[in-house]
């Protein structure tokens, strides 16, 4: 057995979890309010049967291992150690040992070198005399050249390369570092490779516990034609979407003030830091991804962002805005006066900036008046523009309460009625929730997931908690599991059905441990979905489970209306590619269809 499986084994994740927050007992789990989002029911579930936990507001769920990294902040090896001394274990094997976590440490070993070796031209050699100008002249102190692993890579073919090839590394290694490039004409020289960062700027990226990661590198001269900025491509320990430059520095004080200021750059963060606004990352030109939404998550519950394009404008911001608001983040957005972007506030004058921060409004304030700005409100296409823009960010708002006060000021902006805008929203739910086509691509969070997608979870919740056997044919009378829509649920039906076909009796754990590993968390979902409403009543549990399956015959059997009456159209349109036959059977079986949906509304 492994050191995690021996400690697992020997540890009780309720007595882990339960010493450190309050749980409740439901049923066969645990509930909690969950201590990764703000919350004010439950919606954090312990399962002591899966010996996991999972959190329904904000997705966040895992193994013992899990909550305890997530919770004290530490890293895997850490909470190794920690919950190795709890459950008594003697770890035979350094936690870093496994091949993965080896090759990560030295690329962090590498990278860290480079970083010496760039640091060391700027601020020692001749060579970096130029940049060590460039610095000053946007006024950037020694001391943040410091604090930040500032340095500067030469001009040259093998700098960093020659460097790191005295001290004994191999090129490939070095190029999976993505710190040298393989030459396409080897021809030329003698080795084939050469540096990736050349005459720039170096900023070294690291993540949140000082690891260094990887690379950006800014150019000095302003009209050469290549990219003003260049990064590390990505590596196994450089994953962008998860690296916010700077947070290394300045988490204690996001921490402190629990706000995080996000920008733009490189430079915004090193301005504002050296003018002491201390509390800020920079997303580094890209958009807000889920991996910067969990990772700011440990350290605070508000963000303000300090950003030089319109987050309400771009589709990847706002989905971005969306992950966060759905992790409880309470978000303002800086309206920087005249375009500048932080640094160039800063460095007029730091007030600038500090007033801006403070004057920050709420993000779905920003949202109303973005729209505002690029449409015309009075005229009626204006408006129907603006509200096709900003209900679907609306109806995402998880706080009811905070959806009604934007959806009453969306009315009065518009100059419509409540009630309209209300009318507006239901029917874009309606729409977020109804015609998804059976999923591809990768299971989305718990918090990404429609009405639809959830309900068939829950159906299957249902089913694993209650009289598995019996229901699953109640199931089977009226639908497949290939009628599922959502990808998982659909491929765990199919295996409950293999195994109920396999097995007289059904037993959860046996059934889990048969599934891929990569099917769990959609499984786990299921299972602990709180019905501790139901449990302790049989009556009530089956009226609940009629009423689920009822409600999911109707959501199948509109899809399949909804997809039938589409290819019927469209061969319609295209004439003569029918034949009466054809055409007859597919309006028979949407008249079935149909009259099937009749029947189950007038049934509720
Ligand atoms: N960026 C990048 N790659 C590019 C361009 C930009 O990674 N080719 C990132 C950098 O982190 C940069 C940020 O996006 O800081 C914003 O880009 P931009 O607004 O163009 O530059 P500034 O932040 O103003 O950079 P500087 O102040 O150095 O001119
Ligand atoms: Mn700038």
């Amino acid at each position: 057995m492994s050191d995690v499986d021996e400690i697992k084994s020997r540890l009780n994740i309720t007595d882990i979890i339960g010493s450190r927050i309050t749980l409740k007992k439901a049923g066969r789990n645990f509930k909690a309010l969950c201590p990764f989002h703000n919350e004010k029911t439950p919606s954090f579930v312990v399962s002591p049967d899966r010996q996991i936990f999972h959190c329904f507001g904000c997705g966040k769920g895992g193994t013992v291992f899990d909550f305890v990294m997530e919770y004290h902040h530490i890293d895997f090896a850490e909470a190794l150690e920690d919950l190795a001394q709890l459950a008594g274990v003697k770890l035979e094997r350094r936690p870093g040992d496994t091949p993965q976590q080896q090759l990560k440490h030295k690329l962090y070993e590498i990278n860290h070198l480079a970083g010496e070796f760039y640091h060391y031209i700027l601020t020692k050699h001749r060579l970096g005399e130029k940049a060590r100008g460039y610095l000053k002249g946007r006024g950037i102190t020694d001391k943040s050249v410091e604090t930040f692993s500032l340095g500067y890579s030469p001009n040259s073919w093998e700098g960093v390369y020659a460097f790191l090839h005295k001290k004994g590394y191999d090129d490939g290694f070095m190029e999976q570092a993505g710190l040298i490039i393989k030459s396409q004409n080897p021809s030329l020289k003698t080795h084939s490779y050469y540096d990736r960062f050349r005459g720039r700027l170096m900023f070294t990226l690291k993540d949140h516990r000082s690891n260094a990661v990887g690379f950006a590198g800014r150019l000095l001269d302003p009209d050469a034609k290549e990219a003003k900025y260049i990064n590390t491509s990505e590596t196994p320990v450089y994953i962008k979407s998860n690296v916010l430059f700077g947070l290394d520095v300045t988490k204690a004080a996001i921490q402190k003030e629990n706000e995080a200021i996000v920008m733009e750059g490189e430079f915004d963060v090193i301005s504002s830091f050296q003018a002491g606004i201390s509390n800020c990352v920079a997303i580094k030109g890209s958009a807000l991804t889920e991996g910067h939404v969990h990772l700011l998550r440990r350290f605070t519950e508000r963000l303000v962002f300090a950003l030089d394009s319109d987050v309400a404008g771009d589709a990847a911001s706002r989905r971005g805005i969306e992950i966060a608001d759905a992790a409880g983040f309470d978000m303002k957005v800086v309206m920087m006066p005249s375009g500048k972007d932080p640094d160039e506030a800063v460095r007029e004058n730091a007030n600038i900036l500090k007033k801006a921060v403070k004057d920050a409004i709420p993000i779905y304030d920003y949202f109303i008046s973005s729209a505002v700005s690029r449409h015309d409100k009075e005229s009626a296409f204006g408006k129907k523009k603006i509200s096709e823009e900003l209900l679907p960010v609306l109806a995402k708002i998880e706080n009811p309460i905070v959806q009604g006060h934007y959806l009453r000021k969306l009315a009065q902006t518009l100059g419509i009625s409540e009630q309209q805008t209300m009318d507006g929203m239901a029917k874009v739910k309606a729409v977020q929730a109804r015609g998804r086509q059976p999923e591809t691509g990768e299971d989305k969070k718990a918090t990404g997931e429609s009405r639809g997608e959830k309900l068939e979870i829950y159906v299957l919740g249902l089913m694993l908690q209650g009289k598995t056997t019996q229901w699953f044919e109640e199931f089977k009378e009226y639908m497949t599991v290939s009628d599922f829509a959502h990808q998982a649920v659909r491929q765990i039906g199919e295996k409950l059905e293999a195994y109920l076909v396999a097995h007289k009796v059904f037993l959860l754990k046996d059934f889990a441990d048969s599934l891929p590993k990569e099917l769990t968390p959609v499984l786990d979902e299921a299972y602990l979905w709180d019905i501790s409403d139901f449990l302790e009543d049989e009556e009530q549990f089956a009226k609940e489970w009629e009423r689920a399956l009822r409600q999911l015959r109707r959501d199948m059997l509109r899809r399949k209306i909804y997809v039938l009456t589409r290819e019927f159209n469209e061969k319609e349109k295209e004439k003569g590619t029918q034949t009466k036959n054809e055409r007859d059977a597919m309006q028979k079986s949407l008249r079935e269809l149909t009259g099937k949906l009749k029947a189950l509304e007038n049934q509720s």
